[in-house]
């Protein structure tokens, strides 16, 4: 086996992870020449990808004629964007006080136990991503999570789990 087959093949797991991304210059061409272009662009891919990787920042850097290490920039000023993939679910366990107080630790220990992910955290098969976030102005319903825009309230792990078993069922 030459050289170059064997390095092709200790990197094949990369190589079927590999993302087209033709998405990213069809996204770009639309800027093209445009001011203000970096962030709708960021925006815009990661709306495609779901998250913005490596490859895609060095390709809009290409495209629009940007250092990566001015996208890095931006990027990390803004909580918007991600680096890594997350989940199609992302799951919010709120962890303010009066969750915190009516038990939504109880609610992250099921996640972990129905998914296996901590914070943080987007299982392997990119279904969900656990995040644990501070108040988000639902007290009254506290222990209160969100899956993507819904909310869920009054919750105990019985019902939580039931929820993301929903969840889990889903047809794609
Ligand atoms: S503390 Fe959870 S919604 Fe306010």
């Amino acid at each position: 086996m030459s050289e170059k087959a064997i390095e092709m093949q200790d990197n094949q797991e990369e190589v079927i992870q590999e993302i087209d991304l033709s998405a990213v210059d069809e996204i770009c061409a639309k800027y093209s020449g445009k001011k203000g272009a970096v962030i709708p662009v960021l925006q815009q891919v990661q709306e495609h990808y779901g998250y913005l990787s490596r490859e895609m920042i060095e390709r809009i850097g290409e495209n629009l004629n940007v250092s990566p290490h001015q996208l890095y920039g931006v990027l990390t000023f803004y909580a918007q964007f991600y680096t890594t993939p997350r989940g199609k679910y992302v799951i919010r366990v709120c962890r303010g006080t009066a969750c915190h107080v009516k038990g939504s630790g109880r609610i992250s220990e099921v996640v972990k136990e129905e998914f296996g992910i901590g914070n943080g955290e987007t299982s392997s098969d990119l279904k969900f991503t656990l995040e644990e976030v501070s108040c988000i102005g639902a007290c009254g319903m506290a222990p209160v999570i969100m899956i993507n825009d819904k909310t869920y309230g009054n919750l105990t792990p019985e019902n939580a789990r039931a929820i993301f078993r929903e969840y889990a069922n889903k047809e794609e």
